[in-house]
C-alpha cells in the first residue's frame, strides 16, 4: 500500500554526537514528506547483558574505540534508504523493514544502535505527522484507537548509591534504589527521592565518606568493604529525610549478578574480599529482605542460571519484586522462556537492549499478558532525549527507572513526566505500590 503523502519518510540523516559518558553514539533526524520532523539520539549500557541486541562500535584509536561512524554509514547507506518512503505512523511496518535490512537476529551487522535510531526517530516523527505526543499514539494503539481511561504514570525507582560498573566497583551491587511507595503524584514522588538523596549524601558525610564522588547515573558513591552497607546507608538515608521506610520511601536493589557471578551459581564479592554460592548468596539477599524495606531486587543471578532464578522465585519473599533485566534483555523469546519457568516477575525494558521500538513493544505486552510487572529503563549512558518517558506512559508500564535526581540526561525524563502530570491534570494517576506485588495484572492497577 502507498504510504500517505505527508506522513511518508522523505529523508533520513544520521550523525554521530555523545551520550552521558562522553561516548559517541548515533543521531538520527527523519523528515516526512509532509514537514513533520523528529531525532532521536541513542543510549547506550555499562553491564551489558550477553543476550542484548549487538550495538556497533568502529575500534580502533579513535575515541578508545567507542565510535560509531560505521553504524552513522549504515543509516546512510542503507538502513535510511531502505525505509524511504514507508508510512512512518506504521511502526511495525518500519521496524520490519530495518530488521529485513540488517539480516542478522541480533542487529550486529548494521547495528542496533543504527537501527534503533532511525525505528525511534521514525516513530517521533510519525506521531508528530498525527500531531499527537508518542505516549498517546502508543496508547491509543493499544486500546484500539479509543483513548484510554485515566492515564498511568509510572512508579519511579530513583538510583541512590552506585556501585559495580557504574562506580568503578565501590561495592559490588550496582544500584541502591528509592522507591517513593508513600507519594501521591509524579512531583510528589519525585520531592520524597530528592529528599532521599540529599539526606544519604548527610549520612555519607558525617561517616567521613566523600559524597562528592557522582556515579555514571547521577548516584552518590564511596568505597566500602561490605555490600550490605550500601543498602543500609540509603535506608538510613530514608530515616534521616523524616520519611517513614516501607510506608513513604521504599528500596529497590539492581544486583547486576551477571558482573560477579557465574552461570553455575558462584558469586565472587570483590569488596568483601569472599565468594558465595548460590544458597548462601539467595539465602542473604533473602535475610536483606527481612530487615530493610525491599519491594524490588533485580538482576538477583547470573543472567544463564534460569534453573537458579526459579529457585529464586521460591526462596525470596512474595511481597519482593524480582525484576530480569541481563536475563531477559527486553527479548521476547527469553520473556516467554522466563514465564513457562517462573523465573522472575517482572521485566525491565531498554529499547536499546531489543533494538526496535517495535520488539521493545512486544515484550512489554508478553510481560503484561502473563501478568508480569514491566520497568521501562534508560541506560547508564544516556541522552537528553525524553522519549523514555513517553514509552513508560503510553505502554502503561507502571514503573520507570532512570538513574539520580540530578544530572540532566536523567531530569529530562523526570521533567517530561512533570510536564505530562501537569497538562494531563486529574487525567492522570500515579501508579501505586500495588505493581510490586506478584501477578498484578496491569488492568487492576488503581485506574
Ligand atoms: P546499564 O545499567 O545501562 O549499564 O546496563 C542499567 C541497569 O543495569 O539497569
Ligand atoms: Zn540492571
Amino acid at each position: 500500500m502507498k504510504a500517505r503523502q505527508a506522513s511518508a519518510i522523505a529523508s533520513v540523516v544520521a550523525w554521530e554526537a555523545l551520550d552521558s559518558r562522553g561516548r559517541p553514539t548515533v543521531a538520527c533526524r527523519v523528515q516526512l514528506g509532509g514537514g513533520a520532523v523528529a531525532r532521536a539520539i541513542v543510549p547506550s549500557g555499562a553491564s551489558t547483558g550477553a543476550h542484548e541486541a549487538v550495538e556497533r562500535r568502529d575500534g580502533g584509536e579513535r575515541y578508545d574505540g567507542w565510535g560509531v561512524r560505521s553504524a552513522i554509514a549504515a543509516v546512510t547507506g542503507e538502513l535510511g534508504p531502505a525505509v524511504a518512503g514507508l508510512d512512518a505512523t506504521d511502526r511495525a511496518r518500519v521496524d520490519a523493514r530495518l530488521e529485513e535490512v540488517d539480516g542478522t537476529p541480533d542487529l550486529a551487522r548494521t547495528g542496533a544502535n543504527a537501527v534503533l535510531a532511525v525505528s525511534l526517530a521514525s516513530a517521533l516523527a510519525g506521531a508528530q505527522a498525527l500531531g499527537r505526543p508518542l505516549w498517546q499514539v502508543l496508547a491509543t494503539t493499544d486500546s484500539g484507537g479509543v483513548p484510554s481511561r485515566r492515564t498511568l504514570l509510572p512508579m519511579p525507582m530513583v538510583n541512590i548509591f552506585s556501585g559495580g560498573a557504574h562506580a568503578a566497583g565501590a561495592v559490588d551491587i550496582q544500584d541502591v534504589l528509592a522507591v517513593p511507595v508513600g507519594a501521591e503524584s509524579f512531583a510528589h514522588a519525585l520531592e520524597i527521592v530528592a529528599r532521599v538523596r540529599a539526606a544519604t549524601a548527610g549520612v555519607l558525610r558525617r561517616r567521613g565518606l566523600s559524597s562528592a564522588l557522582v556515579a555514571d547515573e547521577g548516584g552518590l558513591s564511596a568505597p566500602m568493604s561490605d555490600n550490605e552497607a550500601a543498602v543500609g546507608v540509603v535506608c538510613e538515608g530514608i530515616e534521616a529525610a523524616n520519611l517513614r521506610p516501607g510506608a513513604d520511601a521504599a528500596v529497590a536493589v539492581d544486583l547486576a549478578a551477571s558482573q560477579f557471578g557465574t552461570a553455575e551459581g558462584r558469586y565472587h564479592l570483590r569488596c568483601e574480599d569472599r565468594e558465595l554460592d548460590r544458597a548462601d548468596w539467595l539465602a542473604r539477599l533473602a535475610d536483606w529482605c527481612g530487615r530493610y524495606p525491599i519491594v524490588s531486587l533485580e538482576d538477583v543471578l547470573h543472567e544463564d542460571d534460569w534453573d537458579g532464578w526459579t529457585e529464586a522465585v521460591s526462596v525470596l519473599p512474595e511481597q519482593c519484586q524480582l525484576l530480569g533485566d541481563d536475563l531477559f534483555a527486553t527479548h521476547v523469546e527469553r520473556v516467554q522462556e522466563g514465564i513457562a519457568r517462573k523465573a522472575a516477575n517482572a521485566v525491565l525494558v531498554k529499547p536499546n537492549q531489543a533494538g526496535t521500538l517495535t520488539r521493545a513493544e512486544s515484550v512489554v505486552r508478553e510481560a503484561q499478558r502473563a501478568g508480569l510487572g514491566t520497568v521501562v529503563s534508560a541506560r547508564s549512558g544516556d541522552t537528553e532525549d525524553t522519549w523514555l518517558a513517553d514509552l513508560a506512559v503510553g505502554w502503561r508500564a507502571g514503573q520507570i527507572k532512570v538513574g539520580s535526581t540530578m544530572r540532566s540526561e536523567r531530569t529530562a525524563k523526570w521533567n517530561r513526566l512533570l510536564e505530562l502530570e501537569h497538562d494531563l491534570g486529574r487525567n492522570a494517576v500515579l501508579a501505586g505500590p500495588e505493581v510490586f506485588g506478584r501477578s498484578t495484572p496491569v488492568s487492576d492497577l488503581r485506574t
